[in-house]
């Protein structure tokens, strides 16, 4: 039987069901509505050990780092930082995308190496600068080694129980609930609600559509708004280093490989995008500001630049009104969720 789960926001509150019954994921306003994969159903209580072990530290080699830490709640499911920090103090290359909204994207990463949330979960436990765990093996026997795991997962898994893949299948699911739309220009833009958005952020529809054309590769149409072609583009962040991160490049193999995927990287999402400074791959740009004045200047030039990304020849007020639009995004009713331990 399916059931159709309506959530205006990230939910928490489930009917009560069994476990073998299947969710589908009503978007919130502004999303559509999320498919879940058909060996992924979502059940609550799946759901509810996967929250368990996005907060959980016991997952990092040194028990000091979950998920959480680098995207965090309170911060926007980021964490901050231009690079985030994993164990012993070691600091990756790239900014902590938020997971808010990541069940939308076809493909995870900023470069897109991951074909799923799945597939995803399983890479930072044992990145050697973020959990930091040996193998995969090594947390499944960490976690068996944990009763309240024991008995939630062959709740969940039956005989099956604790597995990498069931870890993985499991934070994914939460993943899916961790849904942020509703936002003042939702309200605007889908309910017709004229108040929710100030005179600056409704002129700044104009200019992100047409002077500054971001809705290229950042898009909206009237049924969803997604703002992420979920494609990879070169707008030249980062290719003022002498060795710059190649970013799709260094990820696709065989006929794909072309040289405009130099410095390419996935177009993220601009919902909730206040809450997630600092921006880009490589967090170099703090403010909305600095980003829209990169836009302005036509990116960095590079010989792989997406011809796409010219200079734009804003005004200031129109700079502000692109700033005020994106500000608009943010979903005001952010839930606190916070990690449950056995
Ligand atoms: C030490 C910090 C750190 C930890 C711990 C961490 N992440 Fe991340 N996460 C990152 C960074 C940095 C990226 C971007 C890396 C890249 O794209 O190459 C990322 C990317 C992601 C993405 C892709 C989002 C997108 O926009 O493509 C998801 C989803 C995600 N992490 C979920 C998780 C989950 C689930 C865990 C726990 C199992 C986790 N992360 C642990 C830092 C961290
Ligand atoms: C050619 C495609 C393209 C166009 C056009 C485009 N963007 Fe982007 N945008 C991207 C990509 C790709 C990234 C990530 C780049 C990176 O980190 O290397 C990005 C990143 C951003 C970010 C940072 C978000 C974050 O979470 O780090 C902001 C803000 C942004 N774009 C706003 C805009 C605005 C405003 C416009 C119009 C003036 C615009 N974009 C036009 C593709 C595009």
């Amino acid at each position: 039987m399916k059931l159709l789960l309506f959530v205006s926001l990230i939910f928490w509150s489930f009917f009560s069901a069994h476990a073998e019954e299947v969710y589908e994921i009503k978007g919130p306003l502004g999303l559509p509505d999320l498919e879940t994969p058909d060996d992924n159903p979502q059940t609550p209580e799946k759901v509810a050990l996967g929250r368990k072990l996005y907060f959980d530290t016991r997952l990092s080699a040194d028990d000091t780092i979950s998920c959480a830490t680098c995207h965090d709640p309170t911060k926007g499911f980021a964490d901050g930082e231009p690079v985030s920090t994993g164990i012993k103090g070691q600091k990756g290359g790239r900014n902590a995308p938020s997971v808010l909204n990541a069940a939308y994207y076809r493909i995870q990463f900023w470069d897109g190496r991951a074909p799923s949330l799945e597939e995803q979960a399983k890479g930072p436990i044992v990145n050697p600068i973020e959990m930091g765990m040996p193998s995969h093996q090594a947390v499944v026997e960490k976690l068996r080694g944990i009763r309240g795991y024991q008995e939630a997962f062959q709740k969940v898994f039956g005989k099956e129980g604790i597995t990498i893949d069931n870890i993985a299948i499991a934070i994914a699911s939460f993943e899916r609930t961790i849904l942020a739309g509703n936002s003042p220009f939702d309200r605007y833009f889908f309910k017709g609600d004229k108040d929710a958005m100030s005179q600056s952020a409704i002129r700044g529809i104009e200019v992100f559509k047409e002077k500054g054309k971001c809705t290229l590769c950042h898009p909206f149409t009237p049924d969803k708004a997604l703002f992420t072609d979920n494609g990879f583009h070169n707008i030249g962040v980062g290719m003022d280093k002498p060795n710059p991160d190649l970013g799709r490049y260094s990820v696709v193999e065989g006929a794909g490989k072309t040289e405009g995927l130099r410095g390419a990287f996935k177009t993220p999402t601009l919902r909730n995008v206040t809450l997630t400074a600092p921006y880009m791959h490589d967090g170099s740009q703090k403010t909305l500001e600095e980003a829209v004045d990169f836009y302005d200047k036509g990116g960095h030039p590079n010989p792989y630049l997406d011809p796409q990304i010219k200079p734009l020849n804003l005004t200031g007020q129109e700079k502000s009104d692109l700033v005020e639009f994106m500000k608009s995004l943010t979903c005001d009713t952010l839930p606190s969720l916070t990690g449950v331990r056995d």
